[in-house]
């Protein structure tokens, strides 16, 4: 068990830069099953990665880490199910369904575990397998799925631009015959990332303006270089980190652009912003205002990985925040332990109303989920006195060298190993 110890109202000053994108590199992770050797440049430290890597070895491809690249070899043969152990190690493991059933033909997979998030059904993913060919069955919590030969392309209308399923169609249909057309498609970065990838293996995947896709399938896919964009939630994560302690912070390696509707909300609470190239410099106010109102919504929208963090920071505003959670039934884990920490904060179904208060004070707390978790640590950045953080595991998920990035630019932050579990 390891908890982080922080002593809060540190000023955070100094550089940063940004690592691989969680999101990004999951799903190309996926798709290397199909592109023999790849080279994956900036692949983030994450136990997500490695989570997604044990998968990879199960199905019989190799990884190895040099640096900040990832190498995996894949081979003709590869085993085509994922037992319930490493599908539950990671929710977002059903995004290897459609890279393996489009090299064997066929997969074996549980049902995703639950998640922290509230219910989070894959019912687009399949409903979109099986308009590609496959026939899937449900088996005492597993899915028996398999396809007739190779995959046909399909017009595939997604009721809701689910990332995950957009991933999963795009690397199916890579091999299919003919043409696949996703309406309503995801527009996220990390997929403008997996489509890149795609293409630079051989696929034909093209990105329409108004949220079509259209994949040309082709026979085979070759080895390809990729470089993974940088992971715009963390980037969000340690300006959040920034903005609560009134310090100044300069994050490097980072694309604006995909920050365009979370870089308002800074400004909003008066922070400023220059961004010049891959560098953003965000320098806080003494007196945070309030956020009038943050809707999450799918990209370009203000996106719900950084509603937890930008709350934290909320807490400590001078007036009251709204939020309201589109996207996710149950995204407001981290409220409970923000009180624990003197935040005044009512949750009404998906509507958050946070009212600022003069100060947070330190308390021990776990970490409810990955962004949640990361939203707690940047509130005993702010607060007074010294949190501990139990359940970090959850932030080590997604964050790479998570508190080593906070102390070098001023906090003082730690990471002890702790037998006992505290009573919460
Ligand atoms: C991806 O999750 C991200 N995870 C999430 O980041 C992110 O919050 C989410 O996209 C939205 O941007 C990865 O990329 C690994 P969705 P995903 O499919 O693919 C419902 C983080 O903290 N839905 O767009 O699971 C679903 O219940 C994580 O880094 C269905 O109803 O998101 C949810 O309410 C958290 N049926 C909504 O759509 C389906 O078949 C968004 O889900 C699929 C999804």
């Amino acid at each position: 068990m390891e908890k982080f110890v922080i002593e809060g109202k540190k000023r955070l000053e100094g550089s940063l830069a940004v690592h691989g994108a969680k999101n990004s590199v999951l799903p190309i992770l996926a798709a290397t099953l199909l592109t023999g050797e790849s080279v994956i440049h900036n692949c983030p430290r994450l136990t997500d990665v490695d989570a997604a890597c044990n998968i990879l070895h199960y199905l019989g491809a190799q990884s190895k880490r040099e640096g900040d690249c990832m190498i995996v070899q894949s081979g003709n043969d590869c085993c085509c199910c994922i037992p319930d152990d490493l599908m539950r190690m990671m929710r977002s493991s059903i995004v290897f369904l459609g890279a393996i059933i489009a090299k064997c033909g066929k997969a074996r997979i549980s049902l995703p575990g639950g998640c922290e998030l509230g219910p989070r059904p894959i019912d687009l993913h399949l409903d979109a397998l099986e308009r590609l060919g496959v026939v899937i069955e449900e088996d005492h919590g597993y899915l028996n799925c398999r396809s007739q030969g190779r995959l046909q392309g399909a017009k595939i209308p997604l009721p809701f631009p689910s990332v995950g399923a957009t991933e999963n169609i795009m690397i199916a249909a890579a091999l299919a015959q003919g043409e696949t057309l996703i309406q309503n498609a995801a527009r996220e970065p990390e997929i403008q990332d997996l489509a890149a990838f795609l293409n630079a293996c051989g696929a034909k995947v093209q990105i329409g303006s108004g949220g079509d896709i259209t994949i040309a399938g082709v026979e085979r896919l070759h080895p390809a270089e990729h470089r993974v964009i940088a992971d715009r939630i963390a980037a969000a994560t340690y300006l959040s980190a920034a903005a609560i302690t009134h310090g100044d912070l300069t994050l490097t390696g980072v694309c604006p652009e995909h920050l365009s509707a979370v870089l308002p909300c800074f400004e909003e609470m008066g922070c400023r912003l220059a961004v010049d190239g891959s560098i953003i410099r965000l320098t806080a106010p003494q007196r945070l205002e309030p956020l009038r109102c943050v809707r999450t919504m799918p990209y370009p929208g203000f996106p719900t990985d950084a509603q937890s963090p930008l709350m934290a920071v909320s807490c400590l505003a001078y007036g009251s925040s709204l939020f309201v959670e589109n996207i996710f039934e149950s995204r407001y884990k981290q409220v409970p332990e923000l009180r624990r920490m003197g935040a005044d904060i009512k949750v009404e179904s998906r509507v958050a109303l946070v009212k600022g208060v003069p100060s947070l004070h330190s308390a021990t707390v776990r970490c409810t989920d990955l962004r949640g978790g990361a939203a707690i640590a940047v509130a005993a950045l702010g607060a007074e006195g010294e949190s501990e953080l139990f359940e970090i595991e959850h932030i080590d998920r997604g964050y790479e060298a998570f508190e080593q990035n906070l102390a070098s630019i001023g906090a003082n932050i730690r990471r002890d190993c702790t037998s006992q579990k505290p009573m919460l």
